[in-house]
């Protein structure tokens, strides 16, 4: 299960992968917003979170004007290792290295058909486990002593 979220930066993406998720047959579950409204990016990146960190999801896709505001806020959450994404290879990595759990982008800065392939570079990919686990390890570490 993928969770979705988005403010209204990042809504018109959110409704893009959300569509190209449903293509593929990949299930999802979406947490908002669901109408273009302003509202404040934490609440979403909060909810969207913490369902990760419940299990509820095993990772999401959040959006936001820049997908910065997103990716800060969902840093936040102990558990969550978010990163935005602009390029293929990025997002590919970031599952494969820092086995990140949230993936970010910008509704501002990627059009509809890269985010697309941006999301399934991230979704397609596996985390590398190895060399890699220490050093996870080793940021969760740094989150637990604050
Ligand atoms: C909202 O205007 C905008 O600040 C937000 O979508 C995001 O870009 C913040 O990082």
């Amino acid at each position: 299960m993928i969770g979705l979220g988005s403010d209204h930066g990042g809504f018109q993406l959110k409704e893009a992968v959300k569509a190209h998720l449903e293509e593929r047959g990949i299930a999802y579950k979406d947490y908002g917003i669901y109408e273009e409204r302003s509202v404040d990016y934490p609440d979403i990146a909060e909810e969207v979170s913490r369902a990760v960190v419940k299990g509820e999801c095993e990772r999401a896709i959040l959006f936001c004007g820049t997908g910065i505001g997103v990716c800060i806020s969902a840093n936040k959450v102990h558990g969550i290792r978010a990163a935005v994404c602009s390029d293929c290879f990025s997002a590919k990595l970031t599952r494969e290295h820092n086995d990140a759990n949230v993936l970010c982008m910008g509704g501002r800065v990627v059009g509809p058909g890269l985010a697309c392939l941006i999301a399934d570079a991230y979704l397609d990919a596996e985390f590398e486990g190895g060399r890699h686990a220490r050093r996870v390890a080793k940021i969760m570490d740094l989150e637990a002593r604050g």
